[in-house]
Formats: structure tokens, sequence, C-alpha cells
């Protein structure tokens, strides 16, 4: 008597993939929304924001590992199927902004968050532009990856409805821009550097 299993083992690798895919974006969205939430109450401290950024290096890493196996499972990187599928071409164009943007705070708004520097109208939106994307493309991955009927959708209209998400972001975050400027004083006056200078050497 043959047994027949009627999951494969293929379909068992992408269920493992997806769940540990769903688990690190879980992990990785509390800590980018604490992050947020913490600048705006100025309850995060610059340790804090230190290793929040650290730990989101990391998880991103391993939303890319799991996220390019599952769609190396599922089409085998082959271009033409990759083509039909608008909801996949849209999640990787969101993700590959997310990460670029990743590295512009990375490398121009957090020097910029930590200094003690006067915080003039061209730094100021610096920090609102870049923060309000990141926030934008953490929610977008994870919708993306939830919504199915997505799918259903040309591509054009999913990169369309996409580009006019990111610009009324923008403007909502230069509309925003004193507010912006007055919490991140309000984080660094409760957020003394020295001490996170001598933490750092220590
Ligand atoms: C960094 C590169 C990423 C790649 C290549 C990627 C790719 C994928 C793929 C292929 C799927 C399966 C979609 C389907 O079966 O229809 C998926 C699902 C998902 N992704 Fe991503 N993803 C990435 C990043 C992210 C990020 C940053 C988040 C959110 C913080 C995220 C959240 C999700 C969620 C919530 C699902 C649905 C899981 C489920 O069906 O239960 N992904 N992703």
């Amino acid at each position: 008597m043959t047994i027949t299993m009627p999951i494969s083992t293929t379909e068992w690798l992408r269920l493992l993939l997806l769940y540990a895919h769903l688990l690190l974006s879980m992990l990785a969205l509390a800590r980018v929304l604490s992050a947020d939430l913490g600048l705006v109450t100025g309850k995060l401290s610059r340790e804090m924001l230190h290793a929040t950024v650290h730990s989101i290096v990391w998880l991103l890493l391993g939303l890319w590992v799991s996220g390019l196996a599952i769609i190396w499972l599922d089409t085998g990187f082959d271009p033409a199927l990759l083509a039909e599928r608008s909801k996949l071409v849209f999640k990787l164009v969101s993700v590959t902004v997310l990460t670029l943007n990743g590295a512009l705070l990375h490398r121009l708004a957090f020097p910029v968050l930590m200094s003690d520097e006067p915080l003039n109208l061209r730094k100021s939106m610096l920090l609102a532009i870049t923060g309000s994307l990141s926030t934008l493309h953490w929610l977008l991955a994870a919708f993306i990856g939830v919504s199915k009927p997505l799918g259903k959708l040309p591509l054009e209209l999913l990169l369309l409805s996409y580009a006019i998400l990111c610009v009324a972001t923008i403007v909502g975050s230069l509309a925003c821009i004193g507010l912006v400027r007055r919490h991140i004083m309000h984080w660094r006056s409760s957020n003394d550097p020295t001490s996170f200078i001598d933490h750092v050497i220590s």
C-alpha cells in the first residue's frame, strides 16, 4: 500500500518560509512602530534607538532572505512568470524602496537626529520625509503581503496608486514639519547626547 502525502515537501518548505517571514515581519513592525512612538513621546533613549536600528537591519535581511526564497520556490526567478504577478512585482518595488530609504535614514538622517546641531529647515525636511516614508513602506510591505486581491489589479494601477501614496505621504510630512521639529527638539532635550557617547565608548 502506498501512502500519498497530501502536502508535498515543497509546499511544507514554502509554508515554513512564509511562517518565518510572517514572524520576522511582526517583530520588525513592532520595533519600527514602537521606535516611532518613542520618538514622538520622547521616551525612546539614544541607546534604545541605536539597538532598534541594529536589530531592524538584521530583521530586514531575514525578510529579504525568506521573501526571495519564497519567490524562488514560486517562480524560479523566471522573468516571464514574475511579469505575470503584479502583486509580487509591486511588493519587490516597495521593499526595494524601503531598503534604499533605510540606507538614507542610516547615512543621512540618523547622524542629524543624534547630533545636537541646530535643526534648520533642510534637516527637518530630511527627517520628516525619510521617517514618514520609512513607516509608510513598512506598513505597505505587510499590507501587500496579506492582500491576495491586489494580485487581480494590473501593475500600472498598483504603481500609480503607490506613487500617489508616496507623494501624499511626503506632502503630509512637510505639512507637519513644525510638529516634527518640535518633537525632535523635545526628544533631543530628553536624551542627553553626552551620556550616549559615554555609553558607546564604554
Ligand atoms: C525585504 C524583502 C521582502 C520580500 C522579497 C518579500 C516577499 C514576500 C513574498 C514572496 C510573500 C508571499 C506572498 C504570497 O504568497 O502571495 C510575502 C508575504 C508577506 N510579507 Fe513579505 N517580503 C519582503 C519584506 C517584507 C516586509 C518588510 C514585511 C513587513 C514588515 C513583509 C510582510 C509580509 C507579510 C505579512 C506577508 C504575508 C504572510 C502570510 O501570507 O501570512 N514582507 N512576502
